[in-house]
């Protein structure tokens, strides 16, 4: 099987439609790792698109801050006041649906969280080598895809030793060795390359890469501005960080 692998698409309508584009003729199946709204205009239809094409969706933070799960006050003002604009844009099946969503899943040899294997209702941020080799124990997979830092980048662990790799890293999967790899953000990239973001995996050739794609940026940031969103979120699409 060749999946690819979506997370933060942040109801980014022009990324998703971009990236499922681009990933259509190169997968069988495609898998999303949360935070499918928040910060950008079209959260419906991004639902629609990602309840129609995934085959597994786990939840992410703003999955749970929209329905109603996580106190906002967690949250900075910019992403507070999208959760609240989200959480009025949606009706009740569609919060529920995302109220629904698992937090951790497995798909073949790999486990699908949005932001760490360990404690994924604490939401923390795997950056640093450090933070990704203290989640090898988490999870009993060969691999574990993450989301949530909006980072692309790789942690490896073997009887060779271990590696940390930031970035769109491409990768021949040892099999003696285990992996966390976050994807990236699809709808707001944050490693200052502000083209969507998303991973492929092949399952059965033991390669996974990430692959940007360019979108029409200037129609999600217009619309952010049009919505009454912060224009902060907006201004930070075209900067990519
Ligand atoms: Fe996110």
């Amino acid at each position: 099987m060749r999946y690819a692998i979506l997370s933060d698409i942040h109801g980014n309508l022009e990324a998703l439609r971009a990236v499922l584009a681009d990933a259509r003729d190169r997968v069988d199946a495609f898998l999303c790792l949360g935070d499918i709204v928040g910060y950008g205009a079209d959260p419906e239809a991004c639902i629609e698109l990602v309840a129609e094409h995934c085959q597994m969706v786990v939840g992410g933070n703003h999955e749970q801050a929209v329905a109603g799960r996580i106190d906002l006050n967690w949250f900075n003002p910019y992403a507070r006041a999208a959760a609240e604009w989200t959480h009025d844009r949606l009706d009740d099946d569609q919060r529920a649906w995302l109220g629904s969503l698992p937090l951790v899943s497995e798909v073949g040899d790999a486990t699908l969280v949005h932001a760490s294997p360990a404690y994924p209702e604490e939401w923390e941020y795997l950056v640093s080598a450090e933070d990704g080799f203290a989640a090898f124990g988490a999870f009993t997979t060969r691999l574990c895809f993450v989301g949530h830092s909006h980072l692309p980048g790789m942690w490896v662990q073997g009887s060779w030793g271990r590696g940390h790799e930031a970035g769109d890293v491409k990768v021949a999967i040892d099999p003696g060795g285990r992996y966390i790899i976050n994807v990236g953000s699809v709808g707001q990239p944050r490693d200052h390359d502000p083209r969507a973001a998303y991973a492929l995996w092949d399952a059965e050739a033991r390669t996974l890469a990430i692959r940007r794609v360019t979108y029409d940026l200037d129609a999600a940031r217009a619309k952010i501005v049009a919505a009454g969103l912060p224009r902060f979120l907006a201004d930070r699409l075209a900067a990519g960080r």
